[in-house]
């Protein structure tokens, strides 16, 4: 019965018509903890990005596509929400202008100037509930620790998935996934485990520790 808003695939940030920038993220993971979420009786809205997998069954999907699009719509459902995951791939930045026509190729190199977006895993730490849940993905190459733990603290986040992306079988579209999960007291390193069950180790971590917290206050 809780409400988890759960945030997967990536986002397209439009050049002109014919053109994005995006990221080589596939859903796969976030349709895997929607999937769970559900199947143990959580009310899960998931906001996706474009991706080619089948919604899973009693998941409210909405399908967005830029990085401002995702910002709109986990504003709108994460008021409300219990735990928020985001394993969305957000795109960082995004071109200042789109050109309506189609951008014709000339003989010069081209150009082409980006402005940020806003960080939406931070504006949902910033306006957390006490009673609220976030957590949120970190991507890396190199410190992924160090870095994430930076991500946890700046962010005001419950948890961080951590994921390091040169280790094989980790990372975009594989089936299989090598976490680390990250909170304020522990650092998790588990095996190399397909996305099913990770999404199933992520929920379990997030209930262990809404469970902790509970006791806390009632202490
Ligand atoms: N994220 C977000 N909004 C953005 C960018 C990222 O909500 N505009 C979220 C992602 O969904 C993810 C987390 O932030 O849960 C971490 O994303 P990541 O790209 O690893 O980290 P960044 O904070 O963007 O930092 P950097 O790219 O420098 O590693």
């Amino acid at each position: 019965g809780k409400k988890f808003v759960i945030t997967a695939g990536p986002t397209r940030e439009a050049i002109d018509p014919v053109r994005f920038i995006s990221y080589r993220s596939t859903g796969k993971m976030g349709y895997a903890l929607a999937k769970r979420a559900a199947l143990r009786g959580a009310d899960v809205v998931l906001i996706s990005g474009p991706v080619s997998i089948a919604p899973p069954d009693n998941v409210k999907v909405v399908n967005i596509e830029s990085a401002e699009d995702m910002f709109n719509a986990v504003v709108k459902e994460s008021e409300d929400a219990d735990v928020i995951i985001k394993s969305a791939a957000v795109a960082d930045y995004r071109p200042v202008t789109v050109s309506d026509e189609k951008i014709k190729k000339s003989d010069s190199s081209m150009t082409l100037e980006l402005e940020k977006t806003d960080d939406i895993l931070k504006y949902l730490g910033e306006h957390k509930r006490k009673d609220q849940f976030l957590c949120g993905f970190s991507m890396e190459t190199e410190n992924m620790i160090q870095n994430s733990r930076e991500k946890l603290k700046k962010k005001n986040v419950d948890m961080i998935v951590a994921n390091n992306l040169k280790q094989a079988g980790a990372g975009f579209g594989t089936d299989t996934n090598i976490i680390t999960l990250i909170t304020e007291k522990q650092t998790k390193q588990l095996e190399l485990m397909t996305k099913e069950e990770a999404a199933k180790q992520i929920l379990d971590e997030i209930l262990r520790c809404q469970e902790e917290h509970k006791k806390e206050e009632n202490e």
